[in-house]
């Protein structure tokens, strides 16, 4: 990606979206409240941190992942590595996107989007390109291609079956094949792969899965190299239409079908679950995107949608009107029907990250409860764990990256998931500010 355009003065080079310089190891931080001792493994973010210091758009710098170790009631460790792919280890400009054959280089990556654990591998995560694969105290590894099974990108966004084990996945690509399904089983083999039909290089971010079903969002915000100027080769298509399919889990693509919804943008669904004939699916929907830049993200909200596999209609359904992004649920209720669910609320991405706080939604009862740390404090994507493996979907804690502005420092918050607006259980004091990024993942340790 070009690092010729000139973005100092986009927002995602200010204030806590600016990078850091340094990776640091810190030990034995200071902690305010209690750790629930049941927490024993390791939390891990990532999020772009461009090494030289600037990039054309948010979603290009370098991956960073800052981690913070929690054992016995202590936090014995933060540290903060970049994800060292070719980019770095190679230098920035002797790395190209195409290789020489004319295809799509997908060890070409900047694996900065999510970082998750399957299988005991830790892999960071970028649609664009093969996974990298981290130790636990985030030294590189290097690229991972299931054994040289996986022959596409794979998306930041797998989903982990909780009652099999097996990780879903796709790539997704602005050469054909745009769009390919994948499935890795639980001892992390790569089992299925197969290309899902879709009309163009539309840029597709994340899906869902249920018990039965894969769902994939066809929406437009498609390839656009003129774009690139603008520092993503992506933008909206009035064109282009807004669709969903509905195909069996694991295959056949065959099998698909595709429902059409009002044009609409959604980086990130909150779940989706089987509900008779129907795919139930909540998302942070945006009303559109990057019509006129892909600086400018506007506001998601949350969303139901209905697909009816008997009947063939779709139903869409607004549940409420704060902004919203990145959802998450208990990772036990991935595929199933949830309760609740974990997201941060903000009126922009783009706007005052003081305005950003925690809320949880009660989709049994239609309520939302919200956390808010208070004035100039901003919170990043909420991870909730279980307290332990057969605990109620809201006995457990709430982990999430709280930025401070005023002292310019970050933080780790800890919340009971169920009394979620008091004061945290926990908060670690971090020694340096985290800049805003993505997504994480808590890791325990095995039991
Ligand atoms: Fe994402």
């Amino acid at each position: 990606m070009s690092q010729s355009v000139d973005a100092s003065n986009r927002f995602h080079l200010r204030g806590n979206f600016a990078p850091v310089a340094e990776e640091i190891t810190a030990t034995d931080l200071e902690v305010e409240g209690s750790i629930p001792p049941e927490l024993r493994g390791a939390y891990y973010r990532n999020g772009p941190n461009p090494a030289t210091g600037t990039s054309a758009h948010w979603f290009v710098g370098d991956g960073m992942v800052h981690g913070i170790r929690l054992e016995e009631g202590r936090a014995a460790w933060y540290r903060n590595r970049w994800v060292r792919t070719r980019y770095i280890s190679e230098g920035e400009g002797n790395v190209g996107l195409v290789d020489e054959q004319g295809r799509v280089d997908f060890t070409a990556a900047r694996a900065n989007t999510h970082i998750v654990c399957h299988a005991g591998r830790l892999l960071a995560l970028v649609e664009s390109s093969f996974p990298t694969e981290l130790s636990r105290d985030l030294d590189t590894v290097g690229s991972f291609d299931f054994d040289g099974r996986l022959k596409t990108s794979m998306t930041a966004h797998p989903k982990f079956c909780p009652t099999t084990g097996e990780m879903h996945f796709f790539g997704c690509t602005f050469a054909p094949p745009f769009l390919t399904y994948h499935v890795a089983d639980a001892d992390g083999k790569l089992v299925h792969s197969e290309e899902i039909p879709v009309r163009g290089p539309t840029m597709i971010h994340d899906f869902a899965l249920t018990a039965s079903r894969a769902v994939f969002m066809d929406l437009p915000v498609v390839f656009s190299p003129e774009s690139l100027g603008e520092g993503m080769p992506y933008a909206w298509s009035d064109d282009y239409g807004a669709r969903v399919g509905v195909m069996p889990r694991g295959g056949p693509a065959a099998d698909l079908r595709w429902f059409e919804v009002e044009p609409c943008y959604v980086f990130h669904p909150v779940n989706a679950y089987d509900a008779g004939d129907e795919v139930v699916m909540e998302v942070a929907r945006y009303p559109e995107l990057w019509r006129a830049s892909s600086h400018d993200f506007g506001t998601a909200t949350l969303h139901r949608w209905r697909f009816d596999l008997a009947s063939g209609r779709v139903s869409e359904e607004p549940l409420d009107d704060r902004g919203i992004e990145f959802p998450r649920v208990d990772p036990r209720c991935e595929t199933l029907q949830h309760r609740y669910a974990w997201t941060v609320g903000f009126r922009s991405v783009s706007g005052d990250p003081s305005l950003s706080s925690l809320v949880r939604y009660d989709l049994q009862t239609g309520t939302a409860v919200e956390h808010d740390g208070g004035p100039g404090r901003a919170a990043g994507e909420p991870v909730f764990v279980p307290a332990s493996p057969d605990a109620a979907e809201d006995e457990g804690w709430v982990l999430a990256l709280v930025y401070d502005q005023g002292a310019d420092r970050s933080e780790l918050v800890i919340l009971d998931a169920a009394r979620f607006d008091a004061s945290p259980v926990a908060t670690v004091k971090l020694p340096r500010r985290v800049p805003f990024g993505f997504h994480g993942s808590w890791v325990s340790d095995p039991s």
